[in-house]
C-alpha cells in the first residue's frame, strides 16, 4: 500500500495500491469500497481474478436463505464486472505485460481510480483509465469510467458489460429471477426478488461510448443468460485515439421508503427514467454532485486536522471517516450499520454492540441526527427484544446479540468455526448469553441524551427503552442463598473467550447502571412530566418496575478489587491457569491460539480475547480510581491478545487516561492499521467497523480528552509527541464546538450561538460564549 499519492490539495487523502497481487484481492476490494449506507459495493475489479469476492449490499434487503440459516445481506446483481477482448485476448493482469499499476481511492469525493498500461500478447500497448463511484448525493445511482487508448496500432476491442445476477452469498443464492429487459434499446434491466423476504430488487443499468469528445454508437448486441444480462459492443481503437465508455447504474428496492406503496411496474419505470437521465447528465457532472455532498456532509461538517510527523494519522482518521459515511444508513431508521458495514459477508450485515459503544459516539459527537436514527432502530427492536425476553423466561426487552431487520429479533448463527480437537464447528453462544448488550444499548440513550440534550427523542422512545432494559435486568438476576445477594450467571462478557461465566464485572456493573438510570428517570418522571410519567405507566407498568428495582439494586453483587487491587473480571477467571502467551501477543494473524487449543480449553485460561475490565473503566469512569484503574491495566493487559478488532482502540484511549502516552500512540497506530496498513491479510471479510470508530475515539476521546462526565464537558488533552495540533469541532447539547488543541493549550471556539455554556478542564470551570483558550 502507499499512503502519499495525494499532493497538493490531495495530500493525505488518498488510500493507495501500487502493486496488483492475486493473493491480495480481498484487502482493496474491502477498503477501497464505495457506498453511501444505501448502497456498499465492494471494488472488485472489472476483470475477474479467482479468489475475488465480488459484493453488492443493499442496507436493510435482509433474506433468510432456509431455516436452517440465519438472515444474511444478499449480494445482489452485480454491475461492475466489464471484461475487455483485445483482438481475441481477453484483458486479465496475468496475462501480457503490466508495464504499470496503480489504484487509489480518493477519501475526499469518493472516487475509485485504477490506470493500467498492458502490453496485450500481441505486443499492443493500452492504457486503461478505471474510474468509478456510488453517488452520496442520489444514494441509487453509480457511475463508472473506462478510457482506452492504444498506443502502436489499432486493435479490436469486443466489451462485455451489463448486469449479473448469478452472485451468491458463498453459494447461497438468495433470489428468485425476474424479468430481464431492454428498454429504448440500450437500458438495461434485471428484477430480482428475494426468495423469503420477497423483497425486489430493480437493478438498471445503460452504457455510453465517446470518441473525440463525440458520443459514438459501437455496433451492439444484446445478450440474456440464466440470471444475467448484458450487451456485447465492438468497436475499433484507432492508434492514439482514446475511447471512453461510460456505465451508469441504478438501484431501487420494493423496501426503500420512496417506493414501499409503489407497484413494481412503477420502481421499474422510475429507475429507466433516473438512468436516462442520469446519462444525459453525465459521469463529470454527477460526480460533481457526489463530491459536493461529500464536501457538505462530512469534510465541511465536521474536519478533522491532524499535525503530526506521521501523515498516516491524518489520512486514518479521514479513512475512519469515510468508511462511518460509507457503512451508515443515514436514510432509514429501520437499519442499522453492520459489523463489517457493507463491505463483505463477515457476520452477515448483522448490527453489534460495535454500533453503540465504538461507532455511536462519532456520531452523537459529530452527526446527533444520525445518532438519534441509529438509536431509533433500537426502539424499533424493542419488540423483537420483549419477544426475546419472553423466550428466555424474563421480562422486559433484551435485545438480540446479532440484530437485522427491526422485526427479526435474534439472528446470531448458532455454529461458527471449526474446533481443531473435536473436529466439529464450534457452538456460538453469543445469541443465548451474550447479553451485556442490553445495558450497552441502554449506555448509549443516556449518553446520547446526555450529549445532545434531545428531549423529544427521549420522550419518544429513550426512557421506553431505559424501563424496559432495567426491568430485563431485575427479571435477570438470580438470588444465591449463599451471599444473599442477586448474581447474573452462566454469561459472556465482552472477552468471548470465556463462556458460561458468573458475575462477568462488566456485565454486573453495566446492568446496574442500566437499572440505576431507570430509577432515577422514574423519580424524575414522575415530578417534572406526569403526562408522559402516565402514559409509560399505562403502556408498560412503569410503577412496577420501579418497585422491583429499588428492591433489587442494593442486593446485586459487584466485584470489588481483590488484595491485589485488582476487579476480577468473573467469579472464576482469577483462579485459571496462566500460560506463557509471547508467542500469541507476538502472532502476525488474530486468533493464531486456536491453532493449539479449542474454545473450551481457552476457556480455562488467563487468556482474553479483548479488553473487558478495561473498557468497563473506560465507560463508567467515575467508579474506579486510577489506581484500581492501573492495578487493572496491569493485570489485564499482558493477558489480552487483541483478538477483537475492538480491543485496541478502547486499550489507547485508557493509556491516554492514564498517563501512558506513548503507549496511547502506539495502540491508535496498531488500531489505525488494522485495515489501512500493510498488513494484506486482514480485510477479506469486510472492513471493521468498531476500529473505525474506535480509531476517532483515540483521537477525539483519548488524545483530544473530550469526555462526557456526569453530563457536563470536560476536555483535558495530551497530544502525542509527534503531533504538534488537533483540530476538530463537536456538538455539544445542540451547540456546535470548534476545539483547537495545541501542545500547551487549547483554543474551544462557539460556532454559533451566543448562550453560555461550561467546559471543564484541569479541575477547573470555564464558562463563555465565545471563546476560551486554556493552558495546560
Ligand atoms: C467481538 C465482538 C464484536 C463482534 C463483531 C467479535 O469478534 O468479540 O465484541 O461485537 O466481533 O464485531
Amino acid at each position: 500500500m502507499k499512503y502519499d499519492l495525494g499532493t497538493g490539495d490531495l495530500t493525505n487523502w488518498m488510500v493507495c495500491e501500487d502493486n496488483f497481487d492475486t493473493h491480495y484481492l480481498g484487502k482493496c476490494e474491502t477498503i477501497m469500497a464505495l457506498g453511501n449506507g444505501y448502497l456498499g459495493v465492494r471494488s472488485a475489479t472489472e476483470e475477474r481474478y479467482s479468489g475475488e469476492v465480488r459484493n453488492t449490499f443493499i442496507a436493510g434487503t435482509f433474506n433468510r436463505f432456509d431455516a436452517l440459516e440465519v438472515t444474511e445481506l444478499p449480494n445482489c446483481a452485480d454491475v461492475y464486472e466489464i471484461n475487455f477482448e483485445i483482438d481475441g485476448q481477453l484483458f486479465h493482469l496475468t496475462q501480457g505485460i503490466v508495464k504499470s499499476y496503480q489504484r487509489f481511492l480518493n477519501l475526499k469525493n469518493g472516487e475509485l481510480t485504477r490506470k493500467i498500461i498492458w502490453i496485450s500478447q500481441s505486443g499492443k500497448e493500452i492504457e486503461f483509465t478505471f474510474k468509478r463511484f456510488i453517488s452520496l448525493d442520489n444514494r441509487h445511482l453509480s457511475g463508472q469510467q473506462i478510457t482506452m487508448v492504444c498506443k502502436n496500432g489499432n486493435v479490436n476491442v469486443i466489451v462485455k458489460s451489463g448486469i449479473n445476477g448469478q452472485m451468491t452469498n458463498s453459494g447461497v443464492q438468495h433470489f428468485s429471477e425476474g424479468e430481464k429487459r431492454l428498454f429504448e434499446s440500450d437500458v438495461l434491466q434485471m428484477v430480482q426478488t428475494t426468495t423469503e423476504s420477497k423483497i425486489d430488487i430493480i437493478v438498471t443499468a445503460t452504457h455510453t461510448f465517446e470518441s473525440q469528445g463525440k458520443y459514438i454508437k459501437p455496433e451492439s448486441m444484446i445478450l440474456m443468460d440464466r440470471r444475467k444480462i448484458y450487451n456485447e459492443f465492438e468497436f475499433e481503437l484507432e492508434e492514439s485515439k482514446e475511447i471512453v465508455i461510460t456505465k451508469y447504474a441504478y438501484f431501487s428496492t420494493s423496501r426503500d421508503l420512496e417506493f414501499e406503496k409503489k407497484a413494481l411496474k412503477e420502481i421499474r419505470k422510475h429507475s429507466v427514467q433516473e438512468i436516462i437521465e442520469a446519462r444525459q447528465r453525465g459521469y463529470e457532472a454527477l460526480i460533481k454532485d457526489s463530491e459536493k455532498a461529500w464536501h457538505d456532509q462530512i469534510w465541511s461538517e465536521c474536519p478533522i486536522q491532524i499535525d503530526s510527523e506521521n501523515a498516516f494519522d491524518q489520512l486514518s482518521i479521514r479513512f475512519s471517516q469515510y468508511h462511518m459515511r460509507i457503512m451508515t444508513p443515514y436514510h432509514d431508521n429501520r437499519m442499522n450499520i453492520g459489523a463489517k458495514g457493507l463491505t463483505g459477508e463477515g457476520y452477515k450485515g448483522h448490527t453489534f454492540w460495535d454500533t453503540e459503544i465504538f461507532i455511536l459516539p462519532y456520531y452523537i459527537y459529530s452527526h446527533p441526527q444520525i445518532a438519534r436514527r441509529l438509536l431509533e432502530y433500537r426502539y424499533l427492536c424493542l419488540s423483537g427484544a420483549r419477544e426475546k425476553a419472553r423466550a428466555n423466561g424474563y421480562l422486559g426487552a433484551m435485545f438480540p446479540w446479532e440484530s437485522a431487520w427491526v422485526t427479526d429479533g435474534e439472528v446470531t448463527p448458532i455454529w461458527g468455526a471449526a474446533d481443531i480437537v473435536t473436529g466439529k464447528s464450534t457452538k456460538i453462544w453469543s445469541g443465548f448469553i451474550e447479553q451485556h448488550i442490553t445495558a450497552d444499548i441502554a449506555f448509549a440513550t443516556w449518553q446520547y441524551f446526555q450529549i445532545t440534550n434531545d428531549l423529544d427523542f427521549m420522550e419518544q422512545y429513550g426512557y421506553e427503552i431505559i424501563f424496559e432494559t432495567a426491568r430485563f435486568w431485575s427479571s435477570r438476576l438470580e438470588y444465591s442463598e449463599e451471599d444473599q445477594l442477586l448474581h447474573i450467571n452462566g454469561v459472556i462478557g465482552p472477552d468471548e473467550y470465556k463462556e458460561h461465566i458468573d458475575d462477568n464485572a462488566f456485565t454486573n456493573y453495566m446492568a446496574v447502571f442500566n437499572m440505576r438510570l431507570a430509577i432515577d428517570y422514574y423519580e424524575k418522571l414522575k415530578m417534572d412530566n406526569e403526562h408522559l410519567f402516565q402514559r409509560l405507566n399505562k403502556k408498560i407498568g412503569v410503577d412496577q418496575i420501579y418497585k422491583d428495582l429499588i428492591e433489587d439494586i442494593k442486593r446485586v453483587y459487584l466485584p470489588v478489587p481483590d488484595d491485589f487491587g485488582v476487579i476480577p473480571q468473573d467469579k472464576t477467571y482469577m483462579s485459571k491457569k496462566n500460560i506463557d502467551l509471547s508467542p500469541y501477543k507476538a502472532q502476525k494473524h488474530v486468533g493464531s491460539l486456536f491453532r493449539k487449543y479449542n474454545l473450551k480449553q481457552v476457556n480455562d485460561l488467563q487468556v482474553s480475547k479483548q479488553a473487558d475490565v478495561l473498557i468497563l473503566m473506560y465507560l463508567l469512569e467515575n467508579l474506579f480510581d486510577k489506581t484500581v484503574k492501573l492495578n487493572c491495566w496491569d493485570y489485564y493487559e499482558p493477558r489480552t491478545l487483541h483478538d477483537s478488532s475492538l480491543s485496541l482502540s478502547t486499550h489507547s484511549v485508557l493509556a491516554s487516561d492514564l498517563g501512558l502516552y506513548s503507549l496511547a500512540y502506539n495502540l491508535f497506530s496498531q488500531a489505525a492499521e488494522i485495515d489501512l496498513g500493510n498488513n494484506m491479510k486482514t480485510s477479506d471479510h469486510g472492513i471493521h467497523g468498531a476500529s473505525l470508530g474506535g480509531v476517532w475515539q483515540c483521537v477525539i476521546n483519548g488524545f483530544g480528552g473530550v469526555r462526557m462526565l456526569d453530563g457536563k464537558l470536560r476536555i483535558e488533552p495530551h497530544l502525542p509527541e509527534n503531533w504538534q495540533a488537533l483540530t476538530f469541532s463537536i456538538y455539544w447539547q445542540g451547540e456546535k464546538l470548534q476545539v483547537a488543541i495545541k501542545k500547551d493549550e487549547f483554543i474551544v471556539t462557539k460556532l454559533f450561538s451566543e448562550k453560555y455554556i461550561t467546559i471543564e478542564a484541569f479541575g477547573t470551570h470555564f464558562m463563555f460564549n465565545d471563546r476560551v483558550r486554556v493552558s495546560y
